[in-house]
C-alpha cells in the first residue's frame, strides 16, 4: 500500500485564523481526501508555531503569560478546523514536550557531526521578521518587508553550516524538476542559491534577550532560532528518528505560500541533509489571496473570516469556491460577488441543475429507479470517452496540485451532459415510447453523475455524499466512497439497474443576486443613518464646550496618554469615506500604523507623505466605514482653518510627548 503525508506549514499563534490560513488547510485536507479516496495510508498533519519573540510580545500586550497565551490562540485554530470540513489526524504545537526533545535530539546530532559552531556575527536584525539580514538582502537599507531600519546587533551565537550544502541544493533542485512546484518558486529558489546572498544560517538566540524557545542540548545559555524549531515539527509528528510513523510516512509533501518559501526550499532541505535524512517529495507553493487586490491585515480591517463565509455560503460552496478560483501558484482576489458568480454559474446552473433536472426525469420516466442500458450510439460514446478522458485529466492534476483546472475539467463533463440531455430530448423520447433509448440515455447521465461525485468527495464531502446517496450509493461525508479511482477512469460503468433514485435534488440553491444587492443597500444605509446621529449627538454633546474651559484632569490621567511622534509613510483617500484620509505613519514600532483621519478636506494625500505628525497611540481601535484606526493625529481647527500638530525640529519616530 503506498503511503501519503501532507502538511500545512505550523501557524503563528500571534494572529486568529483567517481566510489565508483556512484556505492553505482546506487545500492540504482535500488533498489528504484525494489520497485516501485513492485507496492510499494518509496522514495530514497541521498545528501551531508557538515560540519566538512575536510572540512573547503578543502575550504581554494582553498581560498573558507567553503559555497562556499559546495555550489559548492554539486552540481556536483546533477548534476551527472541524468547522471547515478539515479532518486532520494530527495537530502538532512546537510547545510539546515531544517536540522540544526531538527538537534537542536533531540539534545533538547535526551538532555532533560538526555543522554547527559557535561565531562572533554582527548583522541587521529585523525584530519584525525575527531573522538577521545581510546587507545585501536589504532596500535601501531597511527590512524588504517591513521597510524599517533594523538594528544592527553583534553577538555570539551558534551557527548552521547552510552553505555547506548549497551546491548540493542547486544540484537536487535541478536534477528534480517537481521538488519544487509550481515552476515559477522553483525558479525563484535557483535565482536565490545563484546570487550568492546566501550565508550559514544563525541558529541561536542568547536567553540574555529571549527565553521563549528551547534550549539548546549543548549550551543553556541559548534557545533555538523559532525556524529551525518550527521546521522540525514535520519529522517530529511522526515520532522521529524511532516512533513507527517516521519509516512510515517520511517523506511526505509540504504545502506552503510563497511567503515561506525560503525557510521550505532552503534552510529545511539543507537541515534534512546535514541530518542524513531523506527530503521530502515535493514543495507546494501557492500564491496569496487578496482582498480586492489588497493585502489582507488586521490594520487595514479587511480580514476575511472563513467561518463566517462558510457560514453565508454554505461550507461546501466555499470550499470549492477556493479551489476553483486560485490558480494554485498565484495570487487570487476575494470578494464575496465572486464566490456568488461561482455558486450560481457552476454550482447551481452546472452541477445541481443537471442533478435535479436527470432525477425528476427518472423518477418520472423510469419509476425511480437507475434504467437499464441498450447499446450505445455516437453521442453516448462521446459522452462515455469524455466522461474518462475527464476523470484521468482530473486524477492527474488534482494530485498535481492543479486543482483549479482540475475542476473545470470535471465542468467541462457536467456542461456536457446538460448539453447532452437538451440534446436527446428525454422528454420527447418518452413521449414517442422510445424506452429502450431513454432508459440508454438516462443511464448514461446517472454513470457520469456518478463519477462527478466521487471526483467532488475531497472538496466537497458533504454534497457529493448527498448526490452519491441520490443516486442509490449511500455515502457520508466522513468515509471515502469505496472505489477504485484508476478503474473509474478506464471504465464507463458503476450502476447497477434497478438501484432506487432520490425522486429530486436541490443540491445548490440559485443566490438572488438583486436580493443580496437590495439588502446590502438597506445595511449601508442604515450604518450611514447611525453614523449621521451619532454626529450629531457628538455635536450637540460638543457644542457648548469652546466657550469653556475644559474639565481639569489629573497629571496622572495626562500620563496615561501615549502621545507620539511619527512620519507618515502612506497616505491615500478612504475608499468609503470622502472627507477621510488613511495614514500610515511610522511610530519606530516596527510596521506602520494605520490611522484614519478627517483630513481630506484640508490637505491632499501626497502632501502629508514624510511629514511628521503627533498623535494619541492608545485611543480604543475605531471602525470607520470598513476600515480600523488605530489612534488620531493631533491637529488645531479655528473657524475653518486647520494645522497639524508637529515637532518643532525633526525627531526620531517613535518620540514621546509629553
Ligand atoms: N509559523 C510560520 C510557519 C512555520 S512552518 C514550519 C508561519 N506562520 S503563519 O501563521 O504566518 O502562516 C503563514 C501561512 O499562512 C502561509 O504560508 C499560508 O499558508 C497561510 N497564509 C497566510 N496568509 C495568506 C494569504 N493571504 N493567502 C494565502 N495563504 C496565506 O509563517
Amino acid at each position: 500500500m503506498s503511503h501519503f503525508f501532507i502538511t500545512t506549514p505550523i501557524y503563528y499563534v500571534n494572529a486568529q485564523p483567517h481566510l489565508g490560513h483556512a484556505y492553505t488547510t482546506i487545500v492540504a485536507d482535500c488533498l489528504a481526501r484525494f489520497h485516501r479516496l485513492k485507496g492510499e495510508d494518509t496522514l495530514f498533519l497541521t498545528g501551531t508555531d508557538e515560540h519566538g519573540d512575536k510572540i512573547v510580545q503578543s502575550a504581554e500586550k494582553q498581560g498573558k503569560s507567553p503559555q497562556a497565551f499559546v495555550d489559548a490562540i492554539s486552540a481556536q485554530f483546533r477548534a476551527l478546523w472541524p468547522q471547515l470540513g478539515i479532518a486532520n489526524d494530527r495537530f502538532v504545537r512546537t510547545t510539546d514536550a515531544d517536540h522540544k526533545a526531538r527538537v534537542r535530539q536533531f540539534l545533538q546530532k547535526v551538532y555532533d557531526a560538526g555543522d554547527i559552531y559557535f561565531g562572533e556575527f554582527g548583522g541587521h536584525y529585523c525584530y519584525g521578521c525575527e531573522r538577521f539580514y545581510t546587507e545585501k538582502e536589504l532596500e535601501n537599507g531597511l527590512c524588504p518587508q517591513h521597510l524599517t531600519k533594523p538594528e544592527f546587533i553583534s553577538e555570539k551565537n551558534y551557527f548552521f553550516r547552510m552553505s555547506k550544502y548549497l551546491p548540493w541544493l542547486r544540484e537536487h533542485i535541478l536534477a528534480n524538476p517537481d521538488f519544487i512546484r509550481p515552476e515559477r518558486y522553483r525558479n525563484e529558489v535557483l535565482a536565490m542559491l545563484e546570487s550568492g546572498a546566501l550565508e550559514d544560517l544563525c541558529i541561536s538566540r542568547p536567553k540574555s534577550r529571549l527565553t521563549w524557545g528551547i534550549e539548546l542540548p549543548f549550551d543553556t545559555d541559548y534557545v533555538c532560532y523559532v525556524w529551525f524549531d518550527a521546521l522540525l515539527n514535520y519529522i517530529s509528528a511522526l515520532g522521529w528518528p524511532d516512533g513507527p510513523d517516521y519509516p512510515r510516512y517520511w517523506p511526505g509533501e509540504h504545502l506552503v505560500a510563497k511567503d515561506i518559501l525560503k525557510p521550505h526550499a532552503v534552510f529545511w532541505p539543507t537541515m534534512l541533509k546535514a541530518a542524513g535524512l531523506p527530503l521530502y517529495r515535493h514543495l507546494n507553493v501557492h500564491g496569496y489571496w487578496l482582498v480586492r487586490d489588497t493585502k489582507m491585515s488586521k490594520s487595514l480591517g479587511n480580514v476575511v473570516d472563513p467561518l463566517a463565509m462558510s457560514k453565508e455560503f454554505g461550507l461546501d460552496a466555499f470550499r470549492y469556491f477556493l479551489l476553483r478560483e486560485m490558480h494554485f501558484g498565484s495570487d487570487a482576489s476575494f470578494s464575496e460577488e465572486s464566490i456568488v458568480t461561482r455558486i450560481n454559474a457552476d454550482l447551481a446552473n452546472d452541477l445541481g441543475n443537471l442533478y435535479s433536472r436527470v432525477l425528476s426525469m427518472t423518477a418520472k420516466y423510469c419509476e425511480g429507479r437507475t434504467p437499464a442500458c441498450g447499446t450505445f450510439n455516437e453521442d453516448d460514446r462521446a459522452i462515455a470517452d469524455l466522461c474518462l478522458t475527464a476523470l484521468q485529466n482530473f486524477v492527474q492534476l488534482f494530485g498535481g496540485t492543479q486543482f483549479s483546472q482540475a475542476l473545470e475539467s470535471l465542468w467541462e463533463l457536467v456542461r456536457a451532459c446538460n448539453k447532452y440531455v437538451d440534446s436527446q430530448a428525454p422528454w420527447a423520447l418518452f413521449k414517442q415510447g422510445d424506452m429502450a433509448r431513454l432508459n440508454t440515455v438516462m443511464h448514461v447521465l446517472l454513470t457520469a453523475m456518478r463519477k462527478v461525485a466521487l471526483c467532488l468527495w475531497p472538496v466537497m464531502p458533504q454534497s457529493a455524499a448527498a448526490m452519491l446517496s441520490q443516486l442509490g450509493q449511500p455515502a457520508d461525508g466522513d468515509t471515502p466512497p469505496a472505489c477504485d479511482l484508476e478503474q473509474e477512469s478506464r471504465e464507463f460503468a458503476g450502476l447497477a439497474a434497478g438501484a432506487p433514485l432520490a425522486a429530486a435534488s436541490n443540491l445548490f440553491p440559485r443566490i438572488d443576486v438583486a436580493a443580496r444587492a437590495k439588502a446590502a443597500e438597506a445595511a449601508a444605509r442604515a450604518e450611514k443613518e447611525k453614523n449621521k446621529a451619532e454626529k450629531a449627538a457628538q455635536k450637540a454633546k460638543a457644542a457648548p464646550a469652546p466657550a469653556e474651559p475644559a474639565a481639569e484632569i489629573s497629571f496622572e490621567h495626562f500620563k496615561a496618554a501615549d502621545l507620539r511622534v511619527g512620519t507618515v509613510r502612506v497616505c491615500e483617500r478612504h475608499p468609503n469615506a470622502d472627507r477621510i484620509l488613511r495614514l500610515e505613519i511610522d511610530f519606530g514600532e516596527g510596521q506602520p500604523r494605520q490611522i484614519l483621519s478627517g483630513l481630506a478636506e484640508y490637505f491632499a494625500p501626497e502632501e502629508l507623505v514624510g511629514r511628521q505628525v503627533c498623535a494619541v497611540l492608545n485611543l480604543a481601535p475605531r471602525k470607520i466605514r470598513g476600515l480600523v484606526s488605530h489612534g488620531m493625529v493631533l491637529t488645531a481647527e479655528q473657524e475653518g482653518r486647520l494645522v497639524l500638530l508637529q515637532p518643532g525640529g525633526p525627531m526620531p519616530d517613535g518620540s514621546r510627548i509629553g
